[in-house]
C-alpha cells in the first residue's frame, strides 16, 4: 500500500520531494504552460502549511549528464516564487556541499528548488551514490512526479530505496485514483478511444485493454494498418507492414471477446501534410492510390461520436489524425466535443491528447486530464510503475 503525504508527520522536517516539472520553454527559456507546476502546488502547499523544509527536486528535458544552462530549472523556480507569493531560492547543483549547505539553512515552511536532476547521468543510471547523496539531503521523500514514475530512475526508485519514510503526492494520488476507477470496475460501457500514428506504440496499451472494455475506437495514422488488414487499400498513408498480421490477430481477438472494434468508414486525405495541401473527403474504400489519410471523415466522427453517447466509461489516448494542421484537426476536434459532451468518466492522457483537449477548449468538461504521456501509457500496458512500486516498499515495508 501507498501512504501519502497526508499521513507524514512533517513539522521541521526536511523534505525531498520529486515533482515533474518538465515543463515547455520558449527559445528565451520562458515557461510556456505551468500546468505541472499547477499541478503539484496542492502537494507542495501542504508540506509547506504543515512546516516542512522542503527541497523539490525535477528533471527538465534530456541534458544526457551534462550540465546544459537551457535546461536549468532557474526560470521554474522564479515561478514557483510567483505562485507562492515568496521567493523559492535555486541551488546551484541538486547535490554536492553548497547544496546542502542551502538544504540544511531552509527553514519551516519554506522551499529550496535544487537544480536539474538530469546534470547528473547518476539519475537516469539510477547510480546508487547519487541516489544516497540526494537521500542524505532529507528525513522523508515524497514523490508527487506522476509523468515520471515510469523510469526507474535515482530520484524516482534510488532514493525512496534508501529512505526510512515516503508517501505520494496528492497528484499522485488522484492519477491512480483516477486510473483504478476507469480500469478496474468501470461504468459500462467502458469505451477506449485509441489513436496516433503507431500501432507499434500502442500494441501493449491494445492488448492490455481489450479485455477491460466494451468498445475500442480507432484512429489516427495507426487505424491504416487495421484497415489494411481488412483489405482496404489506404494509397500512400503510413502503414506499419510488419503489423499486419498482428492487427489482423487483435481484429480477431476483440471479435470472440464481443468487443465492437471501430474503424474509420471514411478519411480526409491529401498529397501531402501541410497546411495549404487540397484536401478530399473519401469513402474508406476509395482512397486514391497517391493520397494519405490524414484525418477521419464525417462519417466517421458521427459513428464514433453516436458510440460514445451512452458511454460509461471513456478513456482516450491518442488523435484521430494530424490535427496540429489545420486542414486535418476536425476529427480530433469533434471527436472532443462528444467526449466533452458525454456524461461519463472520461479520462485523457498523453500530450497530443492533453493539446487536442486544450484547442477543441473542452478540459472543463472531462472528467481527469492526466499529466502523464509515457506513463499513462505504461499504465494503460498494465505495467506497474517503477516509481509506484518504489513508494509501496519505501521503509521495508
Ligand atoms: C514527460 O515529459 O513525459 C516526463 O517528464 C518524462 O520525460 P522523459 O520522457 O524525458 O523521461
Amino acid at each position: 500500500m501507498i501512504r501519502f503525504i497526508d499521513e507524514l508527520d512533517l513539522k521541521a522536517r526536511r523534505v525531498i520531494m520529486r515533482v515533474d516539472f518538465n515543463v515547455p520553454l520558449d527559445a528565451e527559456c520562458r515557461i510556456t504552460d505551468d500546468n505541472r507546476i499547477q499541478a503539484a502546488m496542492p502537494t507542495i502547499r501542504h508540506a509547506l502549511e504543515n512546516g516542512s523544509r522542503l527541497l523539490i527536486c525535477s528533471h527538465l528535458g534530456r541534458p544526457k549528464g551534462k550540465r546544459v544552462e537551457k535546461y536549468s530549472l532557474a526560470p521554474v523556480a522564479a515561478r514557483l516564487g510567483e505562485i507562492l507569493g515568496f521567493e523559492v531560492p535555486l541551488a546551484p547543483d541538486c547535490i554536492g556541499p553548497e547544496t546542502a549547505g542551502m538544504a540544511a539553512r531552509v527553514q519551516e515552511g519554506r522551499a529550496l528548488m535544487l537544480e536539474n536532476l538530469r546534470y547528473h547521468a547518476g539519475e537516469t543510471a539510477n547510480d546508487p551514490e547519487f541516489a544516497s547523496a540526494l537521500a542524505g539531503l532529507a528525513d522523508v521523500y515524497v514523490n508527487d512526479a506522476f509523468a515520471v514514475s515510469h523510469r526507474a530512475h535515482a530520484s524516482v526508485v534510488g532514493v525512496p530505496a534508501v529512505m526510512k519514510e515516503c508517501g505520494g503526492g496528492f497528484l499522485m494520488k488522484s492519477e491512480i485514483t483516477y486510473f483504478n476507477r476507469a480500469m478496474r470496475e468501470p461504468a459500462r460501457p467502458m469505451i477506449a478511444i485509441l489513436g496516433g500514428a503507431k500501432v507499434s506504440s500502442k500494441l501493449g496499451a491494445i492488448e492490455n485493454i481489450l479485455p477491460r472494455v466494451d468498445v475500442l475506437i480507432i484512429g489516427g495514422a495507426m487505424a491504416n494498418t487495421f484497415l489494411v488488414a481488412r483489405g482496404i487499400s489506404v494509397g500512400r498513408s503510413l502503414v506499419e507492414s510488419e503489423l499486419v498480421d498482428v492487427a489482423a490477430r487483435l481484429m480477431d481477438d476483440a471479435a470472440e471477446r464481443g468487443v465492437k472494434l471501430l474503424l474509420p468508414s471514411d478519411a480526409v486525405v491529401a498529397a501531402e501534410m501541410t497546411e495549404g495541401a487540397a484536401t478530399e473527403t473519401v469513402d474508406i474504400h476509395s482512397v486514391p492510390e497517391d493520397r494519405m489519410i490524414l484525418d477521419i471523415g464525417p462519417a466517421t466522427v458521427k459513428a464514433y461520436s453516436e458510440a460514445l453517447e451512452g458511454a460509461g466509461t471513456i478513456v482516450w489516448n491518442g488523435p484521430m489524425g494530424a490535427f496540429e494542421i489545420k486542414p486535418f484537426s476536425s476529427g480530433t476536434m469533434e471527436l472532443a466535443h462528444a467526449v466533452g459532451r458525454s456524461s461519463a468518466l472520461s479520462i485523457i492522457g498523453g500530450g497530443d491528447t492533453d493539446l487536442a483537449i486544450h484547442m477543441a477548449g473542452e478540459k472543463d468538461n472531462v472528467s481527469y486530464m492526466s499529466t502523464g504521456g509515457g506513463a499513462f501509457l505504461s499504465l494503460l500496458e498494465g505495467k506497474t510503475l517503477p516509481g509506484f512500486e518504489a513508494l509501496e516498499k519505501c521503509g521495508g515495508r
